[in-house]
């Protein structure tokens, strides 16, 4: 989305005075607002969130206070729209940079799964019929636009997170014969081959840009899961060798990757989960350990000063920031702050009432299931 440049005021000021200007708008502000801080934010900005945590936890946290009137979210897009669906009206959900969004969450629009979910009921016959299950229940993860959360919370669908995928998934699959899973393929693809299936035999891949997402009607027929062809940026960079050159390089290395990362870095690791269960395992494991981390850098370089104890580095030594992420910068919060203080809120997220109708539907089956 379009980003209006910062009022020259707020690019001149230094880090600290920045850093000065936040805590006195938010100690202002007192109980009518909540910072959230995504764990791949930066250091200055996650100083002054209220709760830090994976995509999830942050959804849950928005609803613990209810008499807030605005929730700041230093996060992306869809974190702040999920935020606004979930809440009650009255709390504002603020994105203080709204040029922060997510690419693999552009990977899949309204107008795409609608077209594969009517070449799906072409083959497959009408799709609105239950038997004993249906024939096909859409899941998207959470990192996708408001509208495709009410697509699938339209069609009894499901949201899931990194952190309850498998949960979500075996769950659809207790509903349905397939499955359709969107944007993410590897966090698909690796929930699935967790649950038992076999990522050839048993999924096939859509891609948007082709008849039939490129396949034949018999692979659709015989496939459980239908992955849509969207990835991250971010955690495709992490290949199997670098796994293979850290483990030579330090013998005792534990390996722990998110699962959006390839099958075959997922395949290799010692451990794989959202970015909260990287935070509680690398927290947990005893001084002396040494870990190379697949996920988003910021996350990796704060894990690391916060372990003194341990050696933590990045599985990729070419280094993966988040770019869309890095645009919540301090100045960016200080508007955003300053103008709450002032009663001007800028850049609210408000997801349409019936978008957000279905959606809630979407999400509120995924918290019930968390
Ligand atoms: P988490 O839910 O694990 O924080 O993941 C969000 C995300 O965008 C990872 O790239
Ligand atoms: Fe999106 Fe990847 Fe950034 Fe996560 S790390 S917000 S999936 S681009």
């Amino acid at each position: 989305m379009f980003q209006a440049p910062l009022p020259k005021e707020y690019t001149e000021l230094t880090s600290e005075e920045t850093r000065e200007r936040i805590r006195k708008a938010k100690q202002t502000l007192g109980k009518r607002l909540i910072i959230l801080g995504h764990h791949y934010q930066r250091d200055e900005i996650i100083e002054h969130a209220d709760y830090r945590g994976d995509s999830l936890k942050l959804a849950q946290d928005a609803l613990k206070h209810p008499e807030a009137e605005f929730i700041v979210f230093c996060g992306v897009h869809f974190m702040a729209e999920s935020a606004d669906i979930v809440t009650p009206d009255h709390v504002k959900v603020i994105l203080p940079n709204l040029a922060a969004g997510c690419s693999m969450a552009d990977m899949a629009n309204l107008f795409q799964v609608r077209s594969c979910w009517k070449q799906l009921e072409e083959t497959l016959g009408d799709l609105s019929v239950k038997n004993e299950k249906w024939k096909i229940l859409p899941v998207t993860y959470i990192n996708s636009a408001a509208n495709l959360k009410a697509f699938v919370g339209e069609r009894e669908g499901v949201v899931c997170t990194s952190s309850n995928a498998s949960k979500i998934v075996q769950w659809a699959f207790q509903n349905a014969d397939k499955v359709l899973f969107f944007p993410d393929q590897h966090l698909g693809r690796n929930t699935g081959v967790k649950l038992g299936l076999h990522h050839e035999k048993d999924m096939c891949l859509w891609d948007p840009h082709q008849p039939m997402g490129g396949n034949s009607a018999d692979k659709i027929k015989e496939s459980k899961l239908i992955l849509w062809k969207g990835h991250c940026s971010v955690h495709t960079r992490f290949t199997p060798e670098q796994v293979i050159e850290a483990r030579k390089k330090y013998p005792d290395v534990k390996v722990i990757v998110h699962p959006e990362c390839p099958m075959e870095v997922v395949q290799l690791a010692d451990e794989v989960g959202s970015t909260s269960t990287i935070v509680r395992i690398v927290e947990s494991s005893p001084d002396g350990t040494t870990w190379a981390i697949g996920t988003e850098i910021n996350l990796v370089n704060r894990l690391a000063k916060e372990n003194p104890g341990k050696k933590i580095f990045s599985l990729d030594p070419m280094i993966c920031p988040c770019s869309t992420m890095y645009r919540i910068h301090p100045s960016f919060l200080c508007w955003a702050l300053e103008n709450i203080v002032k009663g001007t809120p800028v850049n609210v997220i408000e997801v349409p009432p019936k978008v957000k109708h279905f959606a809630k539907l979407a999400l509120d089956r995924m918290l019930a299931l968390s």
